[in-house]
């Protein structure tokens, strides 16, 4: 099982693939993740900080680093989800020169007015990406991480004038790379599917369920 989910901000990439990778027992590369790790004590976690900080994104060459590192360092090969790549089509491209076969693409679907209501209530557990929602998933006990009890903060750029430059960058390379996974969807190499995303947590995830399970064997690199 080797996923991409693709979606804008906020669509609910990460909360989806904390519930996948749990359900499923896969590992997960999230990119966004990865690079909030990044300590801000030296030249270029400054200047990732920098980036994420006013909404752009990272230079494809830096991200492709980074994942054929993560690929390496944790041996992820057979079971995985990527969440946050590729977000380019340099970075599409790259991942199939890695010789890394994809069979799922799930892209989340949700409207931009949305996207903000959900930006500007999310809180995170810094450590392990999990995530929550002021109103639409609060954690059991409030500001705390469910499972570890730390607290929870909000991210730098879930502000409205930062999300609106990230659906900026979002849109601006959306589409060449669902036109790259479609055609390799023609070619039957991979399942694509758009999910509507505008529900609960609960229903988005029965419905990419629904759509891993009706698909099982049913293409050629699995
Ligand atoms: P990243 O961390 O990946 O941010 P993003 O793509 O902007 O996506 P988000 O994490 O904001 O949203 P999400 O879809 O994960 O939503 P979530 O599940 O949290 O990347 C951050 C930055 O890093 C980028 O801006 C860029 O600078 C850089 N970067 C990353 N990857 C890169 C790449 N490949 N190339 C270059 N640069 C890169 O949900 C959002 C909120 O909604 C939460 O509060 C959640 O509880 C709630 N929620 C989720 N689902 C639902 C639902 N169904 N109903 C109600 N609420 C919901
Ligand atoms: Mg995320």
């Amino acid at each position: 099982m080797k996923i991409i989910l693709l979606g804008p901000p906020g669509s609910g990439k990460g909360t989806q693939s904390k519930l996948l990778i749990n359900h499923y027992n896969i590992q997960i590369v999230s990119i966004g993740d990865i690079l909030r790790s990044y300590k801000e004590n030296n030249k270029l976690g400054k200047k990732i900080k920098e980036k994420i900080s006013i909404g752009k994104l990272i230079s494809d060459q830096l991200i492709i680093k980074i994942v054929k590192e993560t690929f390496k360092k944790n041996n992820i090969s057979k079971n995985f989800l990527l969440d946050g790549f590729p977000r380019t089509i340099d970075q599409a491209i790259a991942l199939k020169e890695m010789k890394i076969k994809i069979n799922y693409i799930i892209e989340l679907i949700i409207s931009d007015d949305d996207i903000i209501k959900r930006l500007n209530g999310r809180l995170i557990h810094l450590p392990s990406g999990r995530t929550y929602h002021t109103i639409y998933n609060p954690p059991k006990i409030k500001n705390k991480d469910d499972i570890t009890g730390e607290n929870l903060i909000f991210r730098d750029d879930d502000q409205v004038k930062v999300i609106k430059n990230r659906l900026v960058e979002y849109y601006k390379f959306h589409k060449p790379i669902t036109n790259f996974y479609k055609k390799e969807a023609k070619l039957k190499n991979i399942k694509y599917c758009q999910i509507n995303a505008d529900s609960d947590i609960a229903n988005v995830n029965k419905k990419i369920k629904n759509f891993l399970k009706k698909n099982k064997d049913q293409i050629n690199n699995v």
